[in-house]
């Protein structure tokens, strides 16, 4: 009896936590994607973006993130982790480089947007201010 007890308290403890910590990951996954500690001018608002919702839709890592090698995608995907500096598009993308950052957030989000769009899928925004929401 009182060892039954305690494995339906474990059951319970540990269902809270799977609980909580998936919604404290919901919460996370809205990522603010502002560049302009990066690049100076600042004429739009930041871009909230909601990174989980896209993994959700069934898109692959790799369908955003990138390490090229002879035009390869080469990415080990063991390196998308949270705080790794390497993954962050402004690590590449910098006026050295034939996208600059906002051409490669803008090619990226719209293109794969208007692509889905084409095809009459289920789709995210193609519009400045749908993306760069004033407050
Ligand atoms: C699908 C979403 C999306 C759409 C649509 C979009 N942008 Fe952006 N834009 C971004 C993201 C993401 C960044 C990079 C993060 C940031 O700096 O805000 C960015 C960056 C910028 C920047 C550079 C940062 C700055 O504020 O100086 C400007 C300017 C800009 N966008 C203008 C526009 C204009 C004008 C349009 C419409 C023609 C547009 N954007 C449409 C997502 C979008
Ligand atoms: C629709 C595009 C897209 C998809 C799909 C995607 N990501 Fe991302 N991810 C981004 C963008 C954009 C950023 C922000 C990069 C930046 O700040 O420069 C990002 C950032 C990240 C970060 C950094 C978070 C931080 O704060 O340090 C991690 C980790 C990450 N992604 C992991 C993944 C993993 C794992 C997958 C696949 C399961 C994935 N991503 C799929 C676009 C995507
Ligand atoms: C490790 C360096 C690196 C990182 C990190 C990186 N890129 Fe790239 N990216 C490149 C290179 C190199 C190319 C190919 C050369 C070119 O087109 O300028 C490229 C090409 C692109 C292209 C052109 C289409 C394609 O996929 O070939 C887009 C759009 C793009 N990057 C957006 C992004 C975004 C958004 C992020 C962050 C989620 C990102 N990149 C992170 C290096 C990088
Ligand atoms: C490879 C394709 C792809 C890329 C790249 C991509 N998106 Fe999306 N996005 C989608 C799809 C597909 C949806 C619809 C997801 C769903 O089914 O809920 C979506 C949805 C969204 C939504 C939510 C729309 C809503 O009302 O629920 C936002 C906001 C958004 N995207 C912003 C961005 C931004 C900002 C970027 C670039 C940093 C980006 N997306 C890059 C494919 C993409």
């Amino acid at each position: 009896m009182k060892c039954k007890c305690i494995r339906v308290l474990m059951i319970t403890l540990a269902t809270m936590i799977a609980l909580t910590g998936s919604v404290l990951m919901a919460q996370q996954d809205k990522m603010i994607l502002d560049s302009s500690k990066v690049s100076k001018k600042k004429g739009r608002s930041v871009v909230t973006f909601p990174h989980y919702q896209h993994i959700e839709a069934g898109l692959d890592c790799k369908a955003c993130h990138h390490v090229y090698q002879n035009g390869k995608n080469v990415l080990d995907e063991s390196q998308l982790e949270e705080g790794n500096p390497d993954i962050r598009c402004s690590k590449c993308h910098s006026a050295k480089l034939r996208l600059n950052l906002q051409q490669a957030f803008h090619d990226q989000c719209i293109g794969c947007h208007v692509r889905y769009q084409k095809e009459k899928k289920k789709t995210g925004p193609r519009y400045c201010g749908e993306c760069h929401i004033r407050k």
